[in-house]
C-alpha cells in the first residue's frame, strides 16, 4: 500500500496513478497481492474512477470518527464509502503527533469505517526512545488493546495492521528485517492471545519505514511480513512497481 501523505498536485496523481494502473495491468499481479494506493482525499474520486475494473484499490489517509454533521473540515466513512474507497489508514503516527489523535478516538473511528465496510489499515509503532528503552513491545501492544482489540474476532478479521516504527519513517533509517520480523511476531503472537490462532494466522501485517525498491524484497521474505505501507517511494512509479513486484 503506498501512502502519498500530503504530496502532488492533481495533474501529477492523475499522471502517477494511470503509471501504476498501466503497469500493474500489463504485469499482471499475482491474486495473493492487493495493490492500495491512498492519495489526498481530493484525488480519492480520480483513484477510484480511474481504478474501476482494474487490480488496484484505493484507501484514504483519515477519517472522522464521527457520523456526519457539524465537524468542519472532516470527512465521514459513509462519503469515503459513497466514491468506492476500500481502504483507509488509521492511527499514522503523524496523525497522532500533529493532530493529537488518540486511542481513542482511533477505536471509534475504526468502527465507522468496518460499519462502511472499509478496511482499516491500522498503525502502530514506537518513538525512538522507546525503542532504545527497551519499551517498544509495551508501547505496540497498548495501541493495538486500546485502539483494536474492542473489536469482536469476526470485525478484527477485516483489519491490516501495519507496524511502522516512527524512527524509520521518512529517515532512510529502516528497521532490519529482524527487527520487523521480531515485533510482527510479537504482534501476531498477541493476536493469538487475544482472540485465535486461526485470526492470529491470517491478519495480514505490514511493515512501513522507509521500505524501498532495494530493501522491499528482503523485509517481505521475513515471515510475518505480510506486505508494506509505503511512504517516499510510493511517489515514484517505478520504485512503486518494483515493491509490488517484491510482494
Ligand atoms: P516512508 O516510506 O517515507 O518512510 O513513510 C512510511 C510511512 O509513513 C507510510 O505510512
Amino acid at each position: 500500500a503506498g501512502n502519498w501523505k500530503m504530496n502532488l498536485t492533481f495533474q501529477e496523481a492523475d499522471e502517477l496513478l494511470g503509471t501504476i494502473i498501466d503497469n500493474i495491468e500489463s504485469d499482471g499481479i499475482p491474486e495473493s497481492v492487493d495493490v492500495v494506493v491512498c492519495p489526498p482525499s481530493l484525488y480519492l474520486e480520480l483513484a477510484t474512477d480511474l481504478s474501476e475494473g482494474k487490480s488496484l484499490k484505493v484507501g484514504a489517509q483519515n477519517v472522522s470518527e464521527h457520523e456526519k454533521g457539524a465537524y468542519t473540515g472532516e470527512l465521514a466513512a459513509a462519503m469515503l464509502q459513497s466514491v468506492d474507497v476500500d481502504y483507509c489508514i488509521i492511527g499514522h503516527s503523524e496523525r497522532r503527533q500533529y493532530f493529537y489523535e488518540t486511542d481513542d478516538s482511533l477505536a471509534s473511528k475504526v468502527l465507522q469505517l468496518l460499519k462502511y465496510d472499509i478496511t482499516p489499515i491500522f498503525c502502530c509503532g514506537e518513538l525512538l526512545p522507546e525503542r532504545e528503552e527497551n519499551k517498544y513491545m509495551d508501547v505496540v501492544s497498548k495501541q493495538l488493546e486500546n485502539g483494536l482489540f474492542h473489536l469482536p474476532e469476526k470485525e478484527f478479521s477485516k483489519v491490516v495492521i501495519a507496524y511502522e516504527p516512527v524512527w524509520a519513517i521518512g529517515t532512510g533509517k529502516t528497521a532490519s528485517p529482524e527487527q520487523a520480523q521480531e515485533m510482527h511476531a510479537f504482534i501476531r503472537a498477541l493476536i493469538g492471545r487475544k482472540y485465535s490462532s486461526d485470526a492470529a494466522t491470517h491478519c495480514r501485517i505490514l511493515y512501513g519505514g522507509s521500505c524501498n525498491a532495494k530493501n522491499a524484497r528482503e523485509l517481505f521474505s521475513m515471515n510475518d511480513v505480510d506486505g508494506g505501507l509505503i511512504g517516499g517511494a510510493s511517489l515514484q512509479a517505478q520504485d512503486f512497481l518494483t515493491i509490488i513486484r517484491s510482494a
